[in-house]
């Protein structure tokens, strides 16, 4: 993994709809918010700032995300998956030099990968740049997009662009891929993937774009992290804790607005019971009607923002496996 910060002009990543997120954290801000997705710490450095009383603890499954985090008082950074963060904040507890870290009142999701992880050919991720077929934000994936292509047959691979990439012409590329076996690269990947769309198709966005999100979201079993993540980091707030999470496409957000929408329902009897039986009340109260979404001011300076969703929910009462408010 790359284990050096770019310069100042390159930063590693710039956080998008900073003061929405710095905003939505206020309430919350004599507790600790995890940070589940670190990154180059933009968010969690703009939280610390302008929150004196916050503390941050920063997740990331990227060893280069952690090696190169700032330094702060308030901050703490893990290497892991934020779907692991009941025990991340479990191990960190139990161990008495920590720092006495206020207890967990937010959870922040910004997910997808950082523009340093991008920009680096050598991780993968970009059809622009010639690199190894890896596209592993972690050591922890079980195997790179090299292995995954090799291996995978062109019934597996269709399911792939069809589910995690939205992609039409999912099979015509899968046999594509299947023919021109062993892929030299990412730019190799690119061209046998632009060549095996119709022509029309090529015009719009990068052919390879939603193959490459495909791909990248199969590796890292991201879709599952973020399910295993939402409900993780839900359990974990107490009674007016908030989670905040960003998203990057209508998979992910498909997914967040769901949860926000189960955990903010009062009643779960089935619909043709005429009267409720349950007498459940809601967990969370979601606080973005609409997802909130970056101006064109911040696209304009950021265009990585353009396709970002924010939705933000309170947690109403801490369920039976919520984390107690100490002293
Ligand atoms: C969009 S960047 C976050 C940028 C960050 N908010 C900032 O301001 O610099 C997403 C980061 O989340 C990490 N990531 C994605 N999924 C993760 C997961 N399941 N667990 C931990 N980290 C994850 C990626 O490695 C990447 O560094």
């Amino acid at each position: 993994m790359d284990q050096t910060r770019s310069s100042h002009n390159d930063p590693y990543h710039e956080p998008v709809l900073r003061t929405e997120v710095v905003e939505l954290f206020a309430p919350v801000a004599d507790g600790t918010i995890v940070d589940g997705t670190f990154g180059g710490g933009g968010h969690a450095m703009a939280l610390l700032e302008a929150h004196p009383t916050a503390w941050v603890l920063g997740i990331d499954r990227d060893p280069d995300a952690i090696a190169n985090a700032p330094s702060h008082r308030r901050l703490k950074v893990v290497n892991g998956n934020f779907a692991d963060v009941a025990s991340i904040v479990e191990s960190l507890r139990s161990h008495e030099h920590e720092p006495p870290f206020p207890p967990v009142r937010g959870v922040l999701l910004d997910l997808g990968i950082s523009s340093h992880q991008v920009d680096t050919a050598r991780r993968g991720f970009s059809y622009h740049r010639t690199g190894p077929l890896d596209m592993r934000m972690g050591p922890d994936a079980e195997r790179d997009a090299a292995q995954l292509l090799a291996e995978a047959d062109v019934g597996e691979l269709t399911r792939i662009f069809r589910t995690y990439g939205e992609e039409r012409f999912a099979r015509r590329i899968a046999q594509a891929i299947v023919r021109a076996r062993p892929l030299r690269d990412t730019t190799h990947l690119a061209s046998v993937v632009a060549e095996a769309v119709p022509a029309p198709a090529r015009r719009a966005a990068h052919p390879a774009r939603r193959v490459f999100q495909a791909i990248r979201i199969a590796v890292n079993a991201e879709l599952d992290a973020l399910e295993r993540g939402l409900d993780a980091g839900i359990d974990l707030l107490p009674g007016g804790g908030r989670i905040v999470v960003i998203a990057y496409h209508s998979l992910e957000d498909r997914i967040v607005k769901a949860r926000f929408v189960t955990g903010a329902r009062t009643c779960t009897c089935p619909p043709d019971l005429p009267v409720c039986a349950c007498g459940a009340t809601p967990e969370l109260k979601i606080l973005t009607k609409r997802p909130l979404r970056p101006s064109e001011a911040e696209i304009a300076t950021n265009p990585r923002a353009r396709s970002a969703r924010l939705r933000a929910a309170e947690k109403l009462h801490a369920g039976a496996s919520g984390v107690e408010e100490s002293p």
